[in-house]
């Protein structure tokens, strides 16, 4: 019989050929937008030897108990892997696989998008035009501050942060600083940016964008200590994940005026709440973590992490995450 792969959300019909092309693995499918309840995928999983899965689903200890001995593949249709359990998958020799170099792109430009829109107030704009709060051509009315001779800080630079300053470089940006939990020559040299204490990204930048993983290191690493240091006029972007942000003490940033403003991608819970504070603030722009654009170069991806894989008959030496790319 033909080795099983589990799909754990609606994929596209020509995304799903692509998958099929292979002929040699059955596919089932999640078909539907909304996330497949966990009771549901804990059944599903069950002998499977592959889980296509996007970030709502927690591929944990529990979960790879229900798929059983047969699982050899995981991979996500995701450059976050915050909700894989490493070591469990790890501990079972299961190979995984992610979709980095793929979403690089999208990112970054959703990222310049929506720190733009946040630092020149796009969103109030837009709405204060329709609702009548554009009374005549005032001085100071609803000023940002621009890109030019800023400086722009990144926390945790990657590919994804090397992108968005290639982006942000013709905007005449001053200064490209960035930190990590280690220097990163190659990717600083390419946009020229300089290494900084923790501190010091906090202090110095105009602009703060956020792309590093949500790791435990990493998790609420955007709290009170941060935005305290950092300049009134800054503009805090994050488009990583949720759990790095304390969301109580950037609340109170924003609120009092500590910060500028803020615009987020990503929040915990997703999505949150209607009700939640941070949707009170004018000077905080939220997305609903947009998906990356629909991509069928991810989806080739994946249909050659499963091949690779669903191809390796014995349990091979698990390297650290199998970034395939
Ligand atoms: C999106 O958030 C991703 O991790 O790809
Ligand atoms: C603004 O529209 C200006 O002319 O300065």
């Amino acid at each position: 019989t033909l080795p099983k792969v589990y799909v754990t959300r609606k994929v596209p019909p020509d995304g799903l050929d692509i998958l099929r092309e292979s002929g040699q693995v059955q596919f089932e499918m999640w078909d539907s937008d909304e996330p497949v309840p966990r009771v549901e995928l804990l059944k599903k999983v069950k002998g499977c030897d592959g889980i296509l899965c996007v970030l709502t689903e927690k591929i944990d200890a529990q979960l790879l108990e229900a798929a059983g001995p047969n699982l050899k593949v995981v991979s996500t249709m995701s450059v976050g892997f915050d909700h894989l359990s490493l070591d469990d998958l790890k501990k079972r020799g299961i190979r995984v696989g992610y979709t980095p170099d793929v979403l690089t792109d999208c990112v970054a430009e959703l990222t310049v998008a929506l720190l733009l829109a946040t630092s020149r107030r796009l969103i109030e704009a837009t709405h204060e035009a329709k609702t009548g709060g554009w009374g005549t051509w005032r001085t100071s009315w609803l000023c940002g501050h621009e890109l030019a001779n800023s400086t722009v800080g990144i926390l945790g630079l990657g590919r994804i942060g090397v992108a968005i300053a290639e982006r942000l470089k013709p905007f005449k940006v001053k200064k490209f600083i960035y930190t990590d939990v280690e220097q990163r020559p190659e990717l600083a040299n390419m946009i020229e940016a300089e290494y900084v204490s923790f501190d010091d990204m906090a202090k110095q930048s105009d602009f703060l964008a956020v792309c590093c993983a949500l790791t435990p290191e990493t998790h609420g690493i955007c709290n009170w200590n941060l935005f305290s240091k950092m300049k009134k006029n800054a503009i805090f972007i994050n488009t990583s994940r949720g759990g790095v942000v304390n969301q109580e003490d950037l609340y109170e940033a924003l609120s009092t005026g500590l910060i500028a403003g803020a615009g987020l991608d990503v929040t915990t819970p997703e999505p949150l709440p209607t009700h939640h504070p941070l949707f009170t603030l004018k000077n905080c722009g939220k997305h609903p973590h947009v998906p990356n654009l629909y991509n069928f170069l991810l989806l080739q991806e994946h249909k050659r992490m499963i091949q690779i894989y669903l191809s390796i008959k014995k349990k091979k030496h698990w390297t650290p995450l199998t970034f395939i790319v």
